[in-house]
């Protein structure tokens, strides 16, 4: 199990390096991740919020997809937008309504350094394309208005500061 970084890292707004070694380092790395999701009851999980600033998540949607991808590029999406419900690991407890792009096409790379591509629509397209800012250091309330942005804030540092006060 990984810690999860959140909201406040500074890793969580780097823009990530490309992974260049394939190697068993990063087998390791994305096996660590996968079950750090799983254990989180997430569907998608970006390096950067394990604290490793490279170009890598990976997303598991049951009966849909189950896979890493290395340098991810969203090189097509839909002019059609979609407005669903997102939270994020690295935020948790909060959850807010995005409008992206209904679908997308990304290419990227498997464990092996193999590139694929994958025409993602739903819930694929959008967990893709949230993990994908992550690894530009964007997080989905950063696609809020200011005025949206800063009441999940509050409302994150207030659910924080309550936790703690109850562990205490
Ligand atoms: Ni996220």
């Amino acid at each position: 199990m990984l810690d999860i970084y959140t909201l406040g890292e500074e890793v969580l707004g780097e823009k990530c390096q490309p992974i260049t070694k394939f190697d068993s380092g990063l087998r390791v790395l994305v096996d660590a991740m996968f079950e750090t999701m799983s254990e989180a009851d997430g569907v998608g999980l970006a390096a950067p919020q394990v604290g490793v600033p490279s170009r890598l998540f990976v997303i598991n949607i049951q009966g849909v997809e189950k896979r890493a991808y290395i340098n991810p590029q969203i090189i097509e999406t839909s002019i059609e937008t979609d407005i669903s419900e997102e939270g994020c690991l690295s935020i948790p407890g909060v959850w807010h309504d995005v409008q992206r792009p209904a679908r997308v096409t990304v290419q990227a790379q498997d464990i092996e350094g193999k590139v694929f591509t994958v025409k993602a629509e739903g819930l694929l397209a959008r967990a893709i394309q949230h993990e994908n800012d992550h690894l530009n250091g964007v997080l989905f309330i950063d696609r809020l208005s200011d005025e949206e942005k800063e009441k999940m804030v509050k409302a994150y540092e207030k659910r924080t500061k309550g936790k703690r006060r109850k562990e205490r």
